[in-house]
């Protein structure tokens, strides 16, 4: 749908969430997977819904000497247009179809139902979505759980474009067949995301710009270690008084950039862009700084399109410093992951590491996106890369641990896990005051169903982090998945609405908790609520999706009177 899809497929995070071995935490897939091992009451199994027609036992056709009953005459009908199909004669399949059902008495409603679908497959054939979709609803409204009707218009409706209706369509199929088949889950799956990009990118042009929380924005910066910008003041008068070969004039009047500048230290984040715009307007000698800033917060207030031509100025000014050209870089790069254009996110991070080989941020940040896309051994090499190079720096090698960690529970090796375990404790001795690696070894160790230790490590980043609100959702899902008990989990997560009550995670996760107990209605508003303050296009879109696939789950419900049973 989107107008430059990528190659390589964002893997969205519930994904990585199953690879790891599946917590709570999933996603669109959650609502599938939790629901999987129900219904298994649907008294009617299909075959597969290949293309080919409805068998059913191949009578054969009975001597003509025998008086046949009209059923007999129908039977016969659909097995010749059955033969017609299977020869590739679909016109003529279908005549026979419409002569079957001409001919077979009202009363007989499965039969009935039958030659629909039959004819509905050779219309397939000839590409008669229309008229596929209206011999599938009469098949269906003679036998409304005929599971090969379900997917077949469900497959009519995507080609013309009716993606509500073929969402219903194939969730419905979904649960009949118990989430058991990989064909129709994996067309619920593309149905949503191609919804939620849709969604996503008419909620984002329209979203008006905030300015996300002080903590927020310093974390941001603090996984950078080489950017120019968000250096200490003196440090930046120093370089540029170095890069006109010092001594000019000591008395000139500070610039406007320097004045954004003194906003920043100061967290007076509201000013900043303004002061930059002057700096940029009047083409002032820290050009290239004001642009990379002002891009920086218009991106942070979930402005992208704002930010993009002021990266793009700098990643072409040949005379602006490396360093700030590999920074523009690092986040244009991030900005088109954001948008799932990974493959031209990829280009823009080697293009950073051949400008600037010794810039360990190029390798930290293409390490993450190469472990979203699950990309493992690479981002292996970008963390292994970026530690060399900065051996202290705490983030990068707690997630390189975390990472081989990844790879380990990738290889099925024990003896690997228990090693990357080990250098996880390391690390977190050596960097006792990194939040984030207490977080990603007690995730590791949720995985390994080591409780305890992981709910002690969550308790030590909350003590470290106090603010970050994420880490309490973490937690109340470790709860859950370790005493299954729904309420005291909940109660973790709304304590990280109580510190922040724009955290979109908890708003998440609170609402796959609906689903997953069948309440779709409440977990519709939370979905809802957590997209009205998503910072990302990915997260509106992903978001988008888990609420519809809740709404289409209701309407099914309703309409047929079927319902995955509650899991919890
Ligand atoms: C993990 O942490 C240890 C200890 O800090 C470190 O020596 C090691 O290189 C890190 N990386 C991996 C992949 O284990
Ligand atoms: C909150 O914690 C998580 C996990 O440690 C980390 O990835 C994230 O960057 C933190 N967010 C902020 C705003 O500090």
């Amino acid at each position: 749908m989107s107008d430059a899809k990528p190659s390589t497929e964002a893997i969205p995070k519930w994904q990585i969430a199953l690879a790891v071995g599946g917590t709570l935490a999933l996603g669109a897939a959650g609502v599938w997977y939790f629901t999987r091992k129900t219904s298994k009451n649907d008294e009617r199994k299909e075959p597969d819904g290949g293309p080919a027609p409805e068998e059913q036992a191949d009578e054969p056709i009975p001597e003509p000497e025998v008086e046949l009953s009209p059923l007999e005459k129908a039977q016969g009908a659909k097995n010749k247009g059955n033969k017609y199909f299977k020869g590739g004669k679909f016109e003529e399949a279908i005549k026979c179809y419409s002569e079957a059902l001409e001919v077979c008495p009202d009363t007989n409603k499965k039969e009935m139902s039958t030659f629909y679908q039959n004819r509905a497959a050779a219309y397939e054939q000839l590409k008669s979505f229309k008229e596929v979709v209206d011999d599938c609803t009469k098949a269906l409204e003679l036998d409304n759980k005929y599971i090969k009707a379900l997917f077949r218009r469900a497959k009519a409706y995507e080609r013309i474009d009716e993606k509500k209706q073929c969402l219903e369509d194939v969730t419905a199929v979904c649960i009949l067949e118990g989430f058991q088949n990989q064909q129709s889950m994996m067309m619920a799956d593309r149905i949503l995301k191609d919804m939620g990009w849709e969604k996503a990118k008419e909620k984002y042009k329209n979203r008006e710009p905030v300015l996300p929380s002080t903590h927020f924005i310093k974390a941001y910066f603090s996984s950078f270690t080489e950017d120019i910008i968000s250096q200490p003041l003196e440090k930046v008068v120093n370089d540029e008084d170095k890069d006109q070969e010092g001594e000019a004039e000591q008395e000139a009047p500070p610039s406007d950039y320097l004045k954004a500048k003194r906003y920043f230290h100061e967290e007076n984040y509201d000013k900043i862009i303004g002061e930059c715009s002057k700096e940029i307007d009047s083409q002032g000698e820290h050009l290239a700084h004001a642009l990379l800033m002002r891009a920086t917060f218009h991106m942070l207030m979930g402005q992208a399109p704002l930010a993009r031509p002021d990266l793009d100025t700098v990643i072409n000014m040949d005379t602006a410093d490396k360093k700030l050209r590999c920074n523009a870089l690092i986040k244009r790069g991030s900005m088109l992951m954001q948008r799932q254009q990974s493959e031209e996110a990829l280009q823009d991070f080697q293009t950073a590491v051949d400008l600037d080989q010794e810039n360990s941020d190029v390798y930290h940040h293409r390490g993450q996106l190469n472990l979203l896309l699950d990309r493992v051994p690479e981002a292996l090499r970008d963390f292994e890369k970026c530690c060399s190079l900065k051996p202290d720096f705490a983030l990068a090698t707690v997630q390189y641990n975390y990472t081989q960690y990844r790879a380990a529970m990738l290889q099925r090796s024990a003896m690997q896990v228990q090693d990357a375990m080990k250098q996880f404790e390391e690390s977190i001795s050596k960097f006792p005051d990194c939040a984030e690696g207490y977080v990603l070894y007690a995730q590791a160790l949720g995985d390994q169903q080591m409780f305890d230790k992981a709910d002690d490590n969550y308790k030590k980043a909350i003590s470290l982090e106090p603010q970050n609100a994420t880490t309490y959702v973490h937690r109340g899902l470790l709860h859950l998945q370790w005493k299954q008990d729904i309420d005291a989990g909940l109660s973790l997560i709304q304590k990280a609405l109580d510190i922040d009550d724009r955290c979109d995670f908890a708003y998440e996760t609170m609402g796959t908790i609906e689903v997953q107990r069948g309440n779709l209605e409440k977990a519709i508003e939370l979905f809802n609520k957590a997209i009205s303050i998503a910072k990302t296009e990915m997260e509106i879109a992903h978001l988008y999706s888990l609420c519809d696939a809740a709404v289409a789950q209701a309407e099914v419900a309703k309409k047929y009177g079927l319902r995955p049973q509650a899991m919890m």
